[in-house]
């Protein structure tokens, strides 16, 4: 099958498109095994982001040396002291302890609540999706108690991510995220994804991606041999596309 390309222009311009035209957010995931270039590609789609009068909040608190464009920050609850409008959560990365990781519960609230009271767009970028998700494709989030109409006491969760995810849109809030668990993310945020990026992939998630109909048997051969750095792009309602963001390695 004869694949068509999109530039980086274009698949950059695709993928913020309600931003650009009607001030609402995005949702993007990126999806690649480690090495193969999510955070790259996420680290320029910020920087565009971040052009079109966005503020940043990246979360990469696993790569040593990062990559995001930004000013860093340690922890995620000293978000509210950091200065400037590109902003990146640290967390272990820089400081080695566990108690640092971020718990993406409470983030994700803040985010709400950035985005209900100012009128600039903010953009949430994990690095690593799936560690706001428990290995059961759900959102980490507390155990809350609420009486029934029946007067029994029932447990539930209430996960900002999922608000943010399904409700953020018209508060200006985007997600552009990375993850190498794809089978990990919770199905609906996917779903809720105008776009996705999707790098070399092997048969298990190729077989996944396709059961969720995100890829056809020639479009699962075609992600299969990619090279580094190459994603196909699917956009819904559009026929995917092979794109590669130019990256000199600085
Ligand atoms: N668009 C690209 N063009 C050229 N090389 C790339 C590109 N994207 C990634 N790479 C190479 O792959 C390496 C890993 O990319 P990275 O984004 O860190 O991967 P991941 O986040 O998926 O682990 C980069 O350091 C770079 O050498
Ligand atoms: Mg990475």
């Amino acid at each position: 099958m004869e694949i068509q390309r999109i530039s980086e222009a274009d698949c950059l311009a695709s993928i913020t498109q309600s931003l650009i035209k009607k001030k609402e957010g995005f949702r993007h995931t990126w999806i690649a095994y480690t090495g193969w270039g999510k955070s790259v590609a996420n680290s320029i789609l910020c920087e565009y982001v971040s052009q079109l009068g966005s503020l940043t909040i990246v979360v990469d608190q696993k790569n040593k040396d990062c990559i995001y464009p930004g000013t860093q920050i340690v922890q995620a609850r000293q978000m509210s002291e950091a200065k400037g409008t590109q902003v990146i959560i640290r967390g272990p990365a820089s400081t080695k302890k566990a108690s640092d990781i971020v718990y993406f519960d409470d983030l994700a609230a803040d985010v709400w609540t950035i985005g209900q009271s100012t009128d600039t767009p903010v953009c949430l970028m994990p690095d690593e999706l799936t560690d706001a998700a428990t290995n059961n494709q759900e959102w980490k989030a507390p155990l809350l108690e609420r009486v029934n109409s029946k007067g029994k006491i029932e447990r539930y969760r209430d996960p900002w991510m999922d608000k943010l995810y399904r409700l953020g849109r018209t508060l200006g809030i985007s997600v552009a995220a990375c993850t190498q668990l794809v089978q990990e993310v919770p199905r609906s945020a996917l779903a809720m994804c105008e776009t996705l990026g999707i790098f070399r992939q092997e048969s298990r998630e190729l077989a996944y991606l396709t059961r969720l109909g995100y890829l056809d048997k020639s479009l699962a051969s075609i992600v299969g041999k990619l090279e580094v750095g190459e994603f196909l792009f699917v956009k819904r309602g559009e026929g995917a596309r092979v794109c590669k963001f130019s990256y000199d390695g600085t």
